[in-house]
Order: structure tokens, then C-alpha cells, then sequence
């Protein structure tokens, strides 16, 4: 997606992110030491206070509890074809290792896989995230509770996504559509949502089209973080006259 999304975002350092499988393994063996004191929030069951959840049928979408479920959303995005279509600079991306350690967490054994980091950057990773402009989703496959990708909404109605590699090609970018643009119309009261990707990104433009994008006007071309120029092509969806438009007055899950 041509949104700027990640750049909000403040990642693991660089510098930490590639000691990790060293880190992890000398940890590993002594795991006792860094347990104690951790906490996990539960997933929210309702949206309040600013913080969403939704379904679909393979999905659970919510509001990252804090900085570990948005680095476990990013680490979706952090191969080498998710890459080139997103074009994060080299600086926000964590290594095949530490994606694979992320993407490997769910609630049962979150305070465990937490306990492999470092003291410094466990704290960091589980400071609430504050509230910003954009609204992010960690989507959760209800079926191995694991992340399944992350969407992002611009407060102008731009939607941007990333799934997993093990999630694509299997009709979850169209659910992870759907919920993103049900966030933007009924609980954020947008009349239309956008998204702008690469003309030959077909994966994206199907997945759009699958949820009821129809193409409309856009710049032509998009400088991608790291610098691509992109060829962009631009879909839009319009909320239906039944469609409540949000912010909802009744919390539920939507
Ligand atoms: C874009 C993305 C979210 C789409 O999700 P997905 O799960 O791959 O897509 P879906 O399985 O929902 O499939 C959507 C459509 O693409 C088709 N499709 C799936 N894999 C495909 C592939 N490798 N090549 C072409 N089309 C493909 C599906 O058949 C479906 O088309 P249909 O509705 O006509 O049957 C996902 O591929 C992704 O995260 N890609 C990497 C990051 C990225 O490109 N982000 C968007 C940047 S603009």
C-alpha cells in the first residue's frame, strides 16, 4: 500500500535485531533468569476506549496491545516478497530469525517468548501502545491463535496490509480487506476508504477488488520509503446507505 504507515512506528533497533538468534539461543538455556514480573493484557472483547475488535470468518482483528503485537504484525511484512511490494526501508525490517520468533507467538506462550529478549527491549516491548493517527489492526488466525498479518487505516480513509507468507493465497487478504474497511466506515464514520498499490501487484488488486474496491482516480506514481517508484493504481469503497456510519455509540464487536 502506498500509505506511510510504518514510519510512525518506532521498530526494535537494528543493532539488537541482529544479535537476536545469538541473544535467543544463549537465553534459551538459561531461561529462568529473565522470568518474573511479566504481564500479558488480555485481547479486548469489545471495542472501548479507542481500541477495536473485529471479525471475520478466519479472523480475529484488534488494536496491537502494545509495542511486542505491533512488532509481531510488522514481522508479517518482513520477507523478502512482502519487502518489495511495501518498500520499508532496510532500517524497520527484523531478520528471517527474529520474524520467524515473532510470528511464532500467541497468548500461551507469549511470557515465555518475551523472557528470550533482552531486559531493555522486553520493557520496551511491553509498554502499551499509545494512541496515534492511524489505526492498526493485528489480525489473529482463530485457528492456531497466531498473528495472521496487520492492517493500517490513515485517519483520511487509506488502508494498508501485510500478511503473513504462510497466510497469503488463501482468500485471508480479502477478509483482512474487509475488516480494515468496516473499522473505516462503521467505527471511524468514513464514507469511503481507499488503498493504492502497485499496478502489477495482482495479489493486492484482487484481494481488493474480492472486497468490493472499485478502481477510481490517484496519483500515478508513488515513491515507496525506500525509494522505488512505483507505477500506483487506486481502489476505493463507498459505505452503503444501510451501513452505519461510526464512531459507534454501543461498544461490540463489530
Ligand atoms: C496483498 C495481500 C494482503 C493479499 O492477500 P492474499 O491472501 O495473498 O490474497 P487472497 O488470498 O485474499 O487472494 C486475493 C486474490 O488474489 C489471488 N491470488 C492469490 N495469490 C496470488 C498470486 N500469487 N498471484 C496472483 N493472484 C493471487 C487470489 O486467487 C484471489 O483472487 P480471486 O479473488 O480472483 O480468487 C498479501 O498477498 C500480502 O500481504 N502480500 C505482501 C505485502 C503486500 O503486497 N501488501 C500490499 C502492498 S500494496
Amino acid at each position: 500500500m502506498t500509505s506511510p504507515d510504518v514510519r510512525e512506528f518506532k521498530p526494535l533497533r537494528r543493532r539488537e535485531v541482529q544479535r537476536m538468534p545469538e541473544v535467543l539461543a544463549r537465553l534459551r538455556e538459561i531461561p529462568k533468569l529473565w522470568r518474573g514480573g511479566l504481564q500479558v493484557a488480555p485481547v479486548p472483547v469489545r471495542c472501548e476506549g479507542g481500541r477495536h475488535v473485529l471479525r471475520t470468518a478466519r479472523l480475529v482483528l484488534h488494536t496491537p496491545r502494545d509495542f511486542l503485537d505491533m512488532e509481531i504484525g510488522l514481522a508479517a511484512g518482513a520477507d523478502a516478497d512482502a519487502q518489495h511490494w511495501l518498500g520499508a526501508s532496510d532500517r524497520l525490517v527484523v531478520d528471517a530469525a527474529t520474524a520467524e520468533h515473532l510470528l511464532g507467538i500467541d497468548d500461551h506462550n507469549r511470557v515465555e517468548r518475551l523472557s528470550s529478549f533482552p531486559a531493555a527491549m522486553r520493557r520496551g516491548l511491553t509498554r502499551p501502545l499509545p494512541p496515534g493517527p492511524i489505526a492498526w489492526l493485528l489480525a489473529v488466525d482463530v485457528e492456531t491463535g497466531r498473528a495472521a498479518g496487520l492492517s493500517s487505516l490513515t485517519p483520511d480513509g487509506e488502508i494498508g496490509l501485510r500478511l503473513a507468507p504462510t497466510h497469503r493465497g488463501r482468500g485471508l487478504g480479502t477478509e483482512l480487506v474487509e475488516a480494515t474497511t468496516r473499522l473505516g466506515h462503521a467505527h471511524r464514520g468514513l464514507q469511503t476508504v481507499r488503498a493504492g498499490t502497485e499496478r502489477s501487484n495482482d495479489r493486492c488488486r484482487r484481494a481488493l477488488s474480492a472486497a468490493g474496491f472499485v478502481p477510481c482516480e490517484g496519483p500515478s506514481q508513488h515513491t515507496l520509503a525506500d525509494g522505488r517508484v512505483t507505477d500506483a493504481v487506486w481502489y476505493q469503497h463507498e459505505a452503503k446507505e444501510s451501513e452505519s456510519l461510526g464512531p459507534r455509540r454501543d461498544p461490540g464487536v463489530v
